[in-house]
């Protein structure tokens, strides 16, 4: 059996979308976006809304809004995606790596008021795999220390914890609509935000630094623009919008389907020797983007290569990043430095998880990890 890693679920409504937008004459940042920006921040309970082409994009611009640059400290977390790190070097600051909790895998904030100094100016908390970071913590410390938090939400668009929604307690929260992620337009980004000064900055710095959309030029009679940043090129299209309008309709409905997989993986997989998952934080909604299960590290290359033997699609998110060559390059963190994030790393698999999994294919997956670990295990390989 073929098991993909993912699928998208994207279908009829997306592409009558589409094909609205490609029956227009205007296909860039337009009337789709602003819909979209309305649609997204009403759904997180946001003020503000601007859309992008990329959460990298997305926390490029959330630590340029903030004033973040050369000399600045930025304290992350060294388990996430690149980007996370590499948007802050984008910036001339410097990310300041604290180790991760062993049972989340998110930041543990208990360490890290020992990583402030007096250069640090933000933190950015990445909700891993779907479930929020402590962020009640978090805010308390960037409030002691006057530091902006950007939340790295690219997993989480759907999370929720202690009663406060993603992006609620930050300045600036940060969103992936990467071909993966939980609502997509192959590629694109958001940002939101309560702060009317930092959305109007952002929709400033996404298009060059000009003073005025593609949209108003079009629809207004014209009048000079003048460019009055040094911005990029960072504007969701009214494409990229269209697609995405539909899936926000739709997203509790698709999280509800993620839901019910996650608990039947997780009831047949919890009792397994030589298998571990994250462990489910209480009074949290998960947005249960990628399932992972850590297995033993010495086995874990054989297991994931076994597992696409036999048909199955497989992922590792991620491998702890402060060991990956250009970081070590730059910081010289080597193994022992983050031990917690790098056994993470080392024993992390990401299995098929999305709504359009059949009930065989779940079966499947189950079954083949199961004998996969124990051959390892017993070493009958
Ligand atoms: C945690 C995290 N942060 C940032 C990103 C970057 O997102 P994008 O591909 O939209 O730039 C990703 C993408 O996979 C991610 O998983």
């Amino acid at each position: 059996m073929k098991v993909e890693f993912y699928k998208h679920s994207l279908g009829q409504e997306e592409k009558e979308a589409v094909n609205a937008v490609l029956d227009t004459i205007f296909l860039t940042t337009g009337d789709r976006v602003a819909l979209f920006e309305k649609q997204f921040a009403a759904y997180l309970g946001a003020k503000y809304c601007v859309g992008l082409t990329s959460c990298t994009a997305a926390l490029h611009l959330a630590l340029i809004a903030l004033g973040i640059g050369p000399g600045d400290e930025v304290i992350t977390t060294p388990m996430t995606f690149v980007a996370t790190s590499t948007a802050i070097l984008h910036t001339g600051a410097t990310p300041v790596w604290v180790d991760v909790e062993s049972d989340t895998g998110n930041i543990n904030a208990d360490l890290i008021e020992e990583a402030v100094t007096p250069k640090t100016r933000a933190i950015i908390p990445v909700h891993l795999y779907g479930q929020m970071c402590d962020m009640r913590k978090i805010r308390q410390i960037a409030d002691r220390h006057n530091l902006v938090i950007i939340e790295d939400a690219a997993h989480a668009i759907e999370s929720e914890r202690d009663g406060i929604r993603v992006g609620e307690l930050a300045d600036i929260a940060c969103f992936s609509f990467y071909a993966t992620k939980n609502i997509t337009s192959g590629e694109g980004g958001a940002i939101t935000t309560n702060s009317q000064a930092l959305a109007e900055k952002i929709q400033i710095l996404r298009l060059h630094g000009i003073n005025r959309e593609a949209a108003d030029r079009y629809t207004k009679r014209y009048e000079h623009w003048d460019l009055i940043e040094t911005g990029w090129k960072y504007n969701m299209d009214n494409i990229q919008a269209a697609l995405l309008l539909p899936q926000l309709r739709k997203i509790d409905e698709n999280l509800q389907k993620r839901q019910e997989l996650y608990n039947t993986y997780t009831k047949a997989l919890q009792n397994i020797s030589g298998l571990q998952m994250p462990v489910e934080t209480p009074d949290s909604r998960h947005a249960c983007h990628l399932f992972t299960i850590w297995v033993d590290p010495q086995f874990r290359d054989k297991i994931l290569f076994d597992l696409q033997d036999q048909g199955i699609g497989v992922a590792v998110n991620y491998r702890s990043i402060n060991l990956l060559t250009r970081f070590m390059q730059l910081f010289g963190k080597g193994r022992g430095s983050f031990p917690v994030s790098e056994r993470i790393g080392d024993s992390t698999i990401s299995l098929p998880f999305y709504p359009l999994l059949t009930p065989e294919q779940t079966n499947y997956v189950i079954d083949t990890v199961i004998s996969t670990i124990g051959k390892y295990k017993t070493g009958k390989e």
